[in-house]
This record gives C-alpha cells, structure tokens and sequence, in this order.
C-alpha cells in the first residue's frame, strides 16, 4: 500500500479553481513589514511562494508531509522562503524548547526546530486543516504560536454534504472495502463557521472574520468531478487499499456518483469553504 498518495499533478488539474479561494484567503491578511509566515500543508508550494512575495515577508516556511508535493518545491525556495517536511501535528504540539530535545522523529524534530526560533506574525493554511481532527486543540495551540497582533488565515473545504463525498463514504463502509479499510470512513472534523467563530474569540482573538463562501466551479462534464476527488479525499482510501481494490473503489465510486449529477456540460460543481482569518 502506498503510503504518500498525494499527486501533484492530479491535484493541479484544477489549479484555477483550487486558486479562488487561496486568493480570497490571502486577501484577508494584513499585509505588515519584516513578517515571519508559517504555511502549513503548502503542497507543492506555489501559493506559498505567492504568499512570500505579496506580503513581502522576512521569513516564510511552508511544512507538509507528501514528499511528492515537497518535490515541485525545489526551485522555489531562497530569499527567506524555505520548505519543511513535517506533520502539522507537530508544528502544533511543540510548545517549549524541551519537546524539541524529545522529538520523536527527525520529521518533527524539524517542525519543531523552525517553531522554537520565535513566534509567527501569520499562521496560513490553505485546503490542509480538513486532514487533521480535533480542531479545537488544533487551533488553540495554533494561536499560542502567534506574536502579539499576530493572524492566523485557513480555509478548509466544506462540501462533506455533496454526492462527491457522501458517495465515498457510503462505499467505504460496503464490502468488501469495509474490511479492507478496518472500518475507517474519511470524514473531516470541521466545526460550523459559528464554531469557528466562538473559539477565536474565546482564544483571545480581538478582531475575526469568518464566512461560508460557496465556490461555483464550471467543470467540463460531470466526470470531472471523479477527477477533482481523486486529487483530494480519494487519496486517503488509494492510501489504505491494495491497487486493484482501489481501482475498483473508483469504478464503483463512479458508477454510483454519475446518475447522481446533471449531464450538463459545463457541469456546475458547488463547492463550499469556510475561510477564516483572526488576529491576536
Ligand atoms: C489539498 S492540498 C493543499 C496544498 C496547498 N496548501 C494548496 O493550497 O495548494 C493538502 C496538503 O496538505 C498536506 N497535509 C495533509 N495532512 C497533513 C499533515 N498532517 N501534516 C502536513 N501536511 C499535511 C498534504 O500533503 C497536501 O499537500
């Protein structure tokens, strides 16, 4: 089984789409001289590098754990713009010098050596937060990595009600994929915008803007959206199956999806996202 499923190139196929929200994101930040910028889950590191050079900050890092997505980073790193491979996890859970010294792997005693020289001016994360669970903690030890009038800026998909992620869940917890995949069914652990909302303040955040925004892609045909998914969630079951049972988790995930969705072409693709952005 494979253990990094993360395409770059199948996720790019639907770069234009992928980058409105990324630019309504940045658009909330304010912009601030000499700002040191954490990315987390920056992927292959394009927007990170957009990030960098907008805010003209100091120092940028960008932290994911897909070597396949870190690999289209080389040639955008230097001017103050560096890439880390590492969990998100660990960028949350180190909190004082002494958890470095007791990193238990060389991924997070990385994560843990670019949290430990100093706070953020901005934590950024783009389409990457859905993957880790337990956002209250999450976002608590997040803002603790903030400097004083620091931002935190996330947009996370939100669109767990659609047939495209509906269908796959359903599928997942079928023969013979159930016991194939020990019972597991992605589900992503968001909270409503107002959760949001209500935990920035209760950590302190002065000012907030959270929102809902429903993104409308016009994709070629309804058979895009099996390809929009295979770069997303259906790389965490490609993850967990056996090559022939993945590819047989796509046929039937298709063949269940497609009389769900007009044929229409363009085919109209609603997508929410929650996008919030806080300062300390
Ligand atoms: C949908 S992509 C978004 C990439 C980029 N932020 C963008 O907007 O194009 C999600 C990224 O999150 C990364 N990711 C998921 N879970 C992670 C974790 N626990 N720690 C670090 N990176 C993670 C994946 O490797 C992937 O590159």
């Amino acid at each position: 089984m494979a253990t990094d499923t993360w395409n770059p190139a199948q996720y790019e196929r639907f770069r234009a789409e992928r980058s409105r929200p990324f630019f309504d994101l940045l658009a909330l930040v304010r912009p601030r001289p000499g700002m040191r910028v954490v990315d987390l889950g920056c992927g292959t590191g394009e927007f990170t590098r957009v990030v960098h050079e907008r805010l003209e900050a100091r120092e940028t890092a960008g932290i994911d754990s897909s070597d396949a997505m870190l690999a289209q980073t080389g040639s955008l790193a230097g001017n103050g713009l560096r890439f880390v491979r590492g969990d998100i996890r660990d960028f949350a859970s180190a909190t004082t010098p002494s958890t470095a010294s007791t990193a238990s792997t060389p991924s997070a005693a990385a994560v843990q050596a670019v949290l430990l020289s100093g706070a953020f001016d901005l934590v950024l994360s783009n389409a990457a937060l859905q993957w880790v669970p337990g956002h209250e903690s999450l976002l608590t030890a997040l803002t603790a990595r903030l400097a004083p009038g620091g931002q935190l800026a996330v947009q996370v998909p939100a669109n767990e009600d659609h047939p495209s992620h509906t269908v796959a869940a359903r599928l997942a917890a079928e023969p013979p994929f159930r016991e194939a995949l020990g019972g597991h069914v992605r589900r992503f652990d968001l909270l409503p915008p107002e959760g949001y909302a209500t935990l920035l303040d209760r950590l302190g955040c002065g000012e907030q803007h959270v929102r809902l925004q429903v993104y409308g892609h016009r994709l070629a045909s309804r058979e895009d959206v099996v390809e929009w998914v295979k770069g997303t969630l259906l790389t965490d079951y490609q993850k967990r199956l056996a090559p022939a049972l993945f590819q047989q988790f796509v046929e039937r995930y298709r063949e269940r999806l497609l009389p769900l969705l007009p044929d229409t072409r363009p085919f109209f693709y609603p997508f929410k996202r929650i996008l919030f952005w806080a300062q300390r």
